[in-house]
């Protein structure tokens, strides 16, 4: 039995229909910002493996410096017991968040790092008798698949056998551009009810609602909104954070910083699974008391896995060494000048670009975004080509591991421009 075989009488993947969908493609090594399959087939990482590669698959300083920590200690419980890779991550992520963080809560994954936010939000008002439980979010939003995730993203077919489940949640507009007034009148709106506990964005890039991008300047007026109402701010960096956007965290941008910040996907290089969730100083302080009911109580098995931290150490070492920041800046630039070249083309709505960032909305007949027959096409259209991209319906981005080259970008664009030109002559 081959590998694909024996994975379809075993395993069950995610976000994907195991009837009508192809065997995935096994995957044996990955170096650099490559994977190979078992036949020897070079696949460029094009979306750095769910956004959360960072410096490359197999990258030996990692590899090095987790074996080390295997071979010390690889994993304990956290509750009443700590470890030096916790400690000393918690407090190098603090040097490089906003300045009014204060306290690191672990988890494992992105999803957890919200649910985490959500509940010390709702529980920093709980602690102080007040009944504030409902939550503003942006519509198009995506903040993980766990049910207080789901929540507060955007309802829509990946959670509507859900819908009846979910709390209830605020939805506002997207600050698109040009649409600005609309948010914050909006926001002005829902400020208006005197239950609002908190309001969770992705800030600057909605990731899987198709890299929809609004400004930092339209971000801080609606954090100023909410801080004038007591409205507890949620940044969900899970996808921007670790130099997505340009900056380290997407809230270097902002002015006005945000109470609470999610982190995962590129907090551990992308090499193992880490959740992460910063609060300010005057949260943690609703949760010290002698009255254990308002402890909070959660936490997962594998939280602050020092494995897990000593990987994300080894990450932000190489985040000091100069050509990180100097790879962030190249990729950029060169998204910058083939949005340039490509932005009028014939089959786009619209190229956008932040940082690392670049996604082409592609025309098409059919109204769904989520589940558009595009998306299909475009995978196998670039496999083919041994380029990994995985569209969100329309959306094509392209979202690469910092160490990818030059030669190898100029590869994906020069892909990315011949689908186009397929696309616009088979709707001509
Ligand atoms: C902004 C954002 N939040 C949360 C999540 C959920 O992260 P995870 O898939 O690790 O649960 C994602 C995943 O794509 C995300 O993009």
């Amino acid at each position: 039995m081959t590998l694909q075989e024996r994975d379809q009488n075993a395993v069950w993947h995610p976000f994907t229909q195991l009837k009508t969908s192809p065997l995935p493609i096994a995957v044996v090594k990955g170096e650099g910002a490559y994977f190979y399959d078992g036949e020897g087939k070079r696949y460029i990482d094009g979306i750095a493996s769910w956004w959360v590669n960072i410096h490359g698959h197999c990258h030996p300083y990692l590899t090095k410096k987790i074996s080390e920590q295997l071979h010390t200690l690889e994993h304990t419980l956290f509750s009443g017991f700590t470890h030096e890779p916790a400690v000393r991550l918690a407090e190098r992520l603090l040097e490089r968040l906003p300045v009014n963080q204060s306290k690191i809560f672990y988890s494992d994954n992105g999803s957890t790092a919200v649910e985490v936010a959500l509940k010390m939000a709702f529980q920093y008002w709980s602690n102080q008798s007040i009944q504030k439980t409902k939550v503003i979010a942006f519509e198009n939003g995506y903040h993980g698949d766990t049910f207080g995730g789901m929540s507060v993203g955007a309802r829509n077919a990946f959670n509507l056998p859900f819908a009846e489940l979910l709390f209830d949640v605020i939805h506002i507009p997207v600050p698109l551009k040009g649409k600005e007034q609309d948010t914050l009148n909006a926001m002005q709106t829902a400020l208006q009810r005197d239950d609002i506990a908190s309001f969770i964005f992705e800030p600057l890039v909605q990731g899987a609602g198709g890299m929809v991008m609004y400004s930092a300047s339209v971000l801080d007026e609606l954090i100023e909104q909410c801080r004038a109402k007591n409205v507890i701010t949620i940044a969900d960096e899970v996808m921007t954070g670790f130099g997505r956007t340009g900056d380290f965290f997407a809230s270097d941008f902002l002015e006005q910083k945000p109470d609470i910040i999610c982190m995962s996907k590129g907090i551990t290089g992308g090499v193992m699974p880490l959740g992460a969730t910063a609060c300010a100083q005057f949260i943690y302080d609703a949760f010290l008391s002698e009255d254990k009911m308002k402890t909070f109580f959660h936490g997962h098995s594998y939280t602050a896995n020092p494995t897990a931290c000593s990987a994300a150490l080894a990450s932000l070492d190489l985040f000091d060494l100069p050509e990180t920041l100097d790879n962030i800046r190249r990729i950029g630039q060169q998204h910058n000048l083939f949005l340039q070249k490509i932005k009028s083309h014939k089959a786009l709505i619209e190229v956008r670009q932040l940082g690392t960032i670049i996604a082409f909305e592609i025309k098409t007949s059919e109204r769904t975004h989520y589940l558009n027959s595009l998306a299909e096409h475009i995978s196998d259209f670039f496999i083919s080509r041994g380029i990994i991209l995985r569209p969100l319906g329309n959306v094509l981005y392209i979202l690469p591991p910092y160490c990818i080259s030059n030669e190898d970008l100029e590869y994906i664009y020069n892909a990315v421009e011949e689908f186009l030109n397929e696309a616009a002559s088979s709707s001509s």
